[in-house]
């Protein structure tokens, strides 16, 4: 289907007939807590996008109108309406575990986990009942951005091993009917990587084409990109006389996909893997892959409004399908190897435009909005509303038919421990451990856990910057301080936000037992309660109801490929039901640190699990799952 060709004399209900707009419009709706309903008023509907300047007392100036459309413009394709027939696969039944591979397990005394070490680990997780690992990257990296940054795609980082030790991964998880997935970052590369060295030396090297290279004055960077870890997107290289964009650190090199012969590289890369047995890719910041021709600076507001000034020409760029579907027919040309998109900025319709049946691109994707409150971002230290959650996933569950597949995740290695967002008291980590475990493994997606997740590991009481090792944390605090703000201060709020939260050792003992030398990076101490040795076999524990809620999932379609039907209930309470056919499932959960009152779901249903008292009101943060039990 193709969309209707906006112009500034658009009227806002056409803004909102079109993915991009409506997608918008919708989460504009959902961070003031309203229904965009309000659209169907015809005085609303009918207003012109010309308009809005005038009507909003000029906040919503003309750039921003003539920018808006111009992006919207870009995208041409409108989802195919439901009624699409479902496809089942291997990866909408499984549960996917997030490792990080420098945290997991060490095998050999340097502080640093290895793939030796995931492999002595993999009884642990088969028994979990997981079914499928996603592993950060292990490639050969100078680890500015912990391997985000890759110097060379066929090689495994030294720290992390060999490629036979990865050869043996794959056959260890192989033989325990598991699969692996690897992280593919191809938006850029290390400037290590030999594709840029060569650049930076040759002027005549046909790698300059690889990469964003410009000539200019050294002063002025060749447009107003801003960097997601501070500062511009350019840097300078006076070996060369040239600007380089990066939209991460200054060392991770973005590539222009423009240039077929590098696409082409990439493709004969992933085939390289997967004809090592590779199950599937997570890609890297996928959607940023294709930019705007010429570059042109970003327009201020919008810039003002996302965070990031430039986002608009590369979060959904001209040519990003057509370099997916590329990937998925000449990389991926298996429906049983697993794309999924890492997507930051998409939303419902736009995503849909990348996962349907129909479009031959990607399986799922992963979206971040569900993190953060409205207005609110990462470095923000706030109490997390689960009212806006529930909203969020409600919208999304209703899109998302049986065409569309989605991801279901609260932690990984960008973000502090959602845990600690909803609720940082101690005495609530159990219980808000647990309802947002049955979240993920109730709501109709696929369940990606992060190390760690499973025994309810919180945040990290850091104390001092010089415990952080991320890029990305020191480069705010750079910048924070440059902006005069003083250090107390600067550290609270890198420490609200921090990556490094996530990124400490996994705690699978009260000794640690993530290394027998000196950690990497060193956390809090709280593995000396919360961990895996500890909660093994203890029924009340968070690990124990993973492992429960597991099976649980895994025993039931509905819970896996059935409608989700969600129920009225007050703000606080979430109710839900999963059905296909005859099978049934009703989740009720509590949102609030108050107990909540409940309408008991009447005669027919079995309790499963509860994990609160299971009867009367549902206590602080309890979920309760019920079955339908067989008619006769
Ligand atoms: C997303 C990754 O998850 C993150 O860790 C990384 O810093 C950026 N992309 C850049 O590769």
């Amino acid at each position: 289907m193709r969309t209707r060709e906006l112009t500034r004399r658009s009227s806002v209900r056409e803004l909102y007939a079109h993915p991009l707009g409506r997608d918008v419009v919708e989460s504009l709706a959902l961070q003031v807590g309203r229904s965009p309903k309000w659209i169907d008023n015809p005085l609303v509907g009918s207003v012109r996008l010309s308009a809005l300047p005038k009507l909003t007392g000029g906040r919503i100036d003309d750039a921003f109108v003539d920018a808006l459309v111009a992006l919207l413009r870009t995208v041409p394709d409108a989802p195919a309406p439901s009624g699409m027939p479902l496809r089942e696969a291997w990866f909408k039944e499984a549960v996917f575990y997030q490792i990080y591979p420098r945290s997991f397990q060490d095998s050999d005394g340097d502080g640093i986990g290895d793939l030796r070490g995931i492999l002595s680990r993999l009884d642990y997780l088969k028994g979990l009942g997981v079914d499928a690992l996603w592993l950060s990257p292990i490639y050969d990296s100078p680890m500015d951005d912990m391997g985000y940054d890759i110097r060379d795609y066929r090689k495994v980082l030294a720290e992390f091993g060999t490629l036979d030790d990865f050869d043996a991964l794959v056959a260890g998880l192989h033989e325990r009917g598991m699969k692996l997935v690897m992280d593919l970052v191809v938006n850029h590369t290390s400037d290590e990587h030999a594709w840029f060295q060569e650049a930076l030396r040759d002027p005549a090297s046909p790698y300059r084409d690889y990469y964003f290279l410009r000539e200019g004055d050294p002063g002025t960077p060749p447009n107003n990109w801003k960097s997601f870890f501070s500062g511009s997107a350019w840097r300078w290289f006076p070996e060369a006389g040239l600007w380089g964009l990066h939209l991460f650190s200054s060392k991770q090199m973005d590539l222009d996909w423009e240039n077929e012969r590098m696409r082409a590289e990439i493709v004969d890369m992933v085939r390289w893997w997967r004809d090592r047995g590779v199950d599937g890719f997570r890609l890297d910041v996928i959607n940023y892959i294709s930019k705007a021709p010429g570059l042109p600076d970003g327009n201020r507001l919008i810039g003002e409004l996302i965070g990031w000034t430039g986002m608009e020409h590369y979060f959904h760029g001209p040519r990003l399908h057509e370099h997916l579907r590329q990937l998925r027919a000449e990389a991926f040309d298996d429906p049983d190897c697993v794309a999924i998109g890492e997507t930051p900025g998409i939303g419902p319709q736009m995503g849909k435009l990348m996962v349907g049946d129909d479009r031959g691109e990607l399986d799922m994707i992963f979206n971040f909005e569900h993190l953060e409150n409205p207005g609110r971002t990462r470095f923000d230290d706030y109490r997390y509303d689960l009212g806006y959650l529930k909203r969020y996933y409600t919208r999304w569950q209703a899109e998302y038919g049986d065409g569309y597949w989605m991801s279901l995740f609260f932690d990984n290695h960008d973000n502090p421990r959602f845990v600690s967002k909803v609720d940082p008291r101690p005495e609530h980590r159990v219980a808000v451990a647990k309802l947002l475990a049955t979240i993920q493994f109730t709501l109709r997606g696929t369940p990606f856990l992060y190390q760690g997740q499973e025994v309810g590991a919180a945040n990290q009481a850091f104390t001092d910057l010089a415990q952080l090792r991320d890029v990305e944390s020191h480069n705010l605090a750079a910048e924070l301080t440059a902006s005069g703000l003083g250090p107390a201060e600067t550290f609270a709020r890198v420490l609200a936000g921090t990556r490094d939260h996530t990124r400490v050792p996994m705690a699978w003992d009260a000794a640690g037992g993530f290394t027998t030398g000196e950690p990497w990076i060193a956390g809090d101490g709280s593995h000396a309660e919360i961990n895996v040795a500890a909660q093994e076999g203890d029924p009340d524990s968070v690990l124990e109801w993973h492992r429960a809620l597991i099976a649980l999932r895994r025993s039931s379609r509905a819970l896996v490929y059935g409608e989700t039907v969600v129920e009225r209930s007050p703000r606080r309470v979430w109710r839900y039901r999963r059905v296909a056919g005859e099978e049934e499932f009703l989740v009720a959960l509590n949102l609030s640190d108050r107990p909540a009152r409940l309408r008991a779901p009447g005669a027919g249903w079995r309790l499963e699990r509860a994990s609160g008292p299971g009867e009367g009101p549902l206590a602080p943060y309890e979920a309760r799952v019920w079955r339908r039990e067989p008619a006769g």
